[in-house]
């Protein structure tokens, strides 16, 4: 019997990192879930583990993938009442040195897909009198990041755009939060070719993936408009108000 509010979930980029432990943790308490990447046979063989699992191949970063993901979200066939905005990539270096076509398909997959399938969600979740969102943002999104200009910036966008639509479906019944983790071991690093940084980076700021997940959960499920796990990270967005904003891209440089 879970112990979540959530009768079904959707799980953008499920296949690995922080969207599996989502997967896993809301599978082992009995929410079946729709779980959403472009390697289908990760997402096939997380879906034999569990009862209700759903499996939906799709590229976010295509209209056509969007669309389809869409689609389901809209359902109301086997609704979902949770929508985990989880897929997303970055890209190390600065930003002249990157492909372009790299730096604006950070764009597509972290802002214009999270967008269409927000949108989608809360048309369904309105119309069906409540609903979950859990936009999942970064602590890069309460700083300028030099060396991952394109990133920091579309996560302030998810950052910015989640508290917006909390606030708009407040007495609605549709909760949407952004989910802010620190620095989580994925495949994130080399995907957004920062696997060196990696080793320089101390312990203590690495948080563990299942516990971003659960604090995730269960800030959607109180409506916590911005949702910071680890106490490392929790004084991130006042600092990051108070300290003016050259001390802060100084640092952010430094450190990436
Ligand atoms: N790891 C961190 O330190 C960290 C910190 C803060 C925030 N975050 C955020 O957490 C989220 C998850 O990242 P992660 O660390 O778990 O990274 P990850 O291990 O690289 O996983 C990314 C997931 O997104 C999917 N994905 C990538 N491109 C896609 C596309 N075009 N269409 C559909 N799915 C796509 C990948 O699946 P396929 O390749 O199979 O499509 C994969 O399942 C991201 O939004 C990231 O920005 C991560």
């Amino acid at each position: 019997m879970s112990t979540f509010p959530f009768r079904r979930a959707l799980i953008t980029g499920a296949s690995a990192g922080i969207g599996e432990r989502f997967a896993h943790i809301l599978g082992q308490a009995g929410v079946p879930c729709v779980v959403v990447a472009r390697r289908g046979d990760r997402l096939r063989e997380l879906a034999d583990r569990y009862t209700g699992f759903e499996v939906l191949e799709a590229d976010l970063q295509s209209e056509s993938g969007v669309a389809i993901v869409a689609e389901r979200v809209a359902s109301a066939a086997n609704p979902v009442d949770l929508l985990v905005n989880n897929a997303g990539f970055g890209s190390s270096g600065p930003l002249h040195e990157s492909a372009v076509e790299r730096a604006t398909g950070q764009i597509d997959l972290n802002v214009k897909a999270l967008v269409a399938l927000t949108h989608g969600a809360v048309v369904a979740f309105r119309s069906r009198g409540g609903g979950y969102i859990l936009n999942v943002s970064s602590v890069a999104s309460f700083l300028a990041s030099p060396n991952m200009a394109v990133y920091a910036a579309t996560k302030s966008f998810v950052t910015s755009f989640t508290e917006a639509v909390h606030e708009e479906n407040r007495t609605f019944g549709v909760n949407a939060s952004a989910l802010c983790p620190g620095f989580v071991a994925t495949e994130f690093q080399a995907v957004s070719g920062g696997a060196d940084r990696v080793s320089r980076t101390p312990r203590f700021l690495w948080l563990d993936a299942d516990k971003v997940v659960r604090v995730g959960l269960e800030g959607v499920a109180k409506n916590r408009a911005i949702v910071v796990p680890g106490w490392q990270y929790a004084s991130m967005p006042t600092v990051s108000k108070l300290t003016p904003r050259l001390v802060l891209r100084r640092i952010a440089g430094k450190i990436l």
